[in-house]
């Protein structure tokens, strides 16, 4: 059995790890390393805790422990990449619940404290509860917004910033009167209640457009709602840990609104993105049509090429065959380069991740602003499932509901291919005029098998 100095060190080392995880999931060459630093620092943690002096219901604790774990392996095994962000935002809602549960297990277990302590233990307990409570039905909201299963379109509700403001007050008036009651459960229930509402209105209140921020933003919602659980089961690492996620996320979320011109606290506030669904002129024109054969011949005579992928390249599994073509074209000496926009697919790095598992160079992976200016020089461009991280709307029209959002200039190179199946609209919702400008032509059909097929003829 390990004494209570062992574990404490135990937790250093596991904290220390997870920031060397962090450290090396910041770039794609460390990333494995960064991975295992996390899943050793992990091990040792739950270690530590299992055999912790202070941990009482060990038995209770290695059956929850295994039955978790099966459920997490099933589970693991049958997600599809694509859908990984509701796998993540349905992982977040469980750490609110978690929260939320430690938190009345602290309240009814509070024992000998009083005064000052008691003061602390209580605040503790209804910031644990409200941000867990949030956590909870926000990120749930997002599970069925990024599924599909609840519409991605911002809910309206009159006067929403008003609600939102005024369950904000009632909230802290409620957390006054909890403390200075040394404890009232009908004022923790009320605060619990308003909590999970609140939560609730805040996603389902932002439009399809702006669910990169509302992912991340949740990521720091659920960190700080382990670290409320940390303090209350005063287990030091449960607060490093969830500091550590809870400001990384809000990090990522900060960069995540600076890629889509978003401002920070109106993030917080919830409620933009509300004409997600509307807007914008609308757009008429003819589109043109591209063989696979015409575009074989254009590549082969290009200098220049860059790929531009997009979430239908990952439902279509197309990273592989694109991987392919990329190696062919190189070895004739053309140069093919990636362009990345931060958003593209449905979770921070979606395209790196998959163009890495496909064994593409990272050193032709580029990001939108390192590559933007390029496109001016640029013979061919294949934008491969991608719609809204294209969309000249964002610059040209004013009145579009992405209007603002930096997006990669690909009209700007001599001619443009689109990869797509239909002349459907992206996440947002939004027409997209590029595929009605004058150097852009669509090739229709499933991405894996166009770019299978344009492999066999290069
Ligand atoms: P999207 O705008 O989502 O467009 C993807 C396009 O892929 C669709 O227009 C679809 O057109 C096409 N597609 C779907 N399946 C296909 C297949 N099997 N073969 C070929 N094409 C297929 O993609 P994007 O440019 O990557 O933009 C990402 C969007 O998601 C942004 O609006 C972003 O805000 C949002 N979002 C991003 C994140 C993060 S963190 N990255 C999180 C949540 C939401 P067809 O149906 O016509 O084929």
């Amino acid at each position: 059995m390990m004494t209570s100095g062992m574990v404490q060190a135990a937790y250093l080392i596991a904290a220390l790890l997870f920031i060397f995880s962090l450290a090396g999931l910041a770039k794609q060459e460390t990333a494995q390393s960064g991975n295992w630093f996390g899943i050793i620092g992990m091990a040792i943690a739950l270690i530590a805790t299992i055999v912790n002096p202070d941990t009482a219901g060990l038995p209770g604790i290695i059956i929850a422990i295994g039955i978790g774990g099966i459920i997490g392996v099933m589970l693991a095994k049958r997600v599809e990449m694509t859908q990984m962000p509701e796998l993540v935002a349905i992982l977040h809602s469980f750490v609110g619940l978690a929260a939320v549960l430690v938190g009345y297990n602290s309240y009814l277990h509070h024992g000998e404290l009083s005064g000052v302590l008691l003061t602390i233990h209580l605040v503790e307990i209804a910031l644990g509860i409200f941000i867990g409570a949030v956590t909870f039905t926000g990120s749930l909201v997002a599970f069925g917004k990024l599924r599909g299963s609840i519409s991605s379109s911002a809910l309206m509700l009159p006067h929403r910033h008003k609600l939102n403001l005024a369950a904000a007050i009632v909230t802290i008036l409620l957390m006054i009167w909890f403390v200075k009651a040394e404890g009232s459960t009908f004022a923790l229930l009320l605060i619990t209640i308003i909590a999970l509402v609140f939560g609730w209105h805040l996603v389902a209140s932002i439009g399809g457009a702006d669910m990169p921020v509302v992912v991340s933003m949740l990521n720091s919602y659920s960190g700080w709602a382990a670290a409320a659980a940390g303090f209350l089961l005063a287990n030091d690492l449960l607060i490093v840990t969830g500091a550590l996620v809870g400001s990384s996320g809000a990090i990522l979320s900060y960069i995540m609104c600076k890629a889509m011109n978003r401002s920070f606290i109106s993030v917080i506030a919830g409620g933009f993105g509300q004409d997600a669904q509307s807007g914008g002129t609308a757009i008429e024109g003819e589109h043109r049509e591209i063989s696979t054969e015409d575009l074989a011949d254009q590549l082969l005579s290009a200098k220049n090429v860059i790929i531009t992928p997009g979430y239908g390249m990952a439902v279509a599994q197309a990273q592989y065959p694109v991987s392919e073509i990329t190696s062919k074209l190189r070895a004739k000496g053309i140069n093919v380069r990636f362009g990345i926009h931060p958003v593209a697919g449905r979770l921070p790095g979606h395209m790196n991740v998959l163009l890495a598992e496909a064994k593409v160079p990272y050193d032709i992976v580029l990001e939108m602003d390192e590559i933007n200016e390029d496109f001016a020089e640029t013979d061919i461009v294949l934008v491969i499932g991608a719609n809204d991280t294209v969309n000249p709307a964002a610059t040209e029209d004013p009145s579009s509901p992405i209007a603002g959002m930096p997006v990669l200039e690909v009209w700007n190179a001599k001619n443009v291919v689109v990869f797509k199946r239909s002349m459907n609209t992206g996440y947002a919702g939004v027409q997209n005029p590029l595929f009605f400008k004058e150097n852009s032509f669509m090739l229709f059909g499933d991405a894996k098998d166009s770019v299978d097929a344009l492999s066999k003829l290069i």
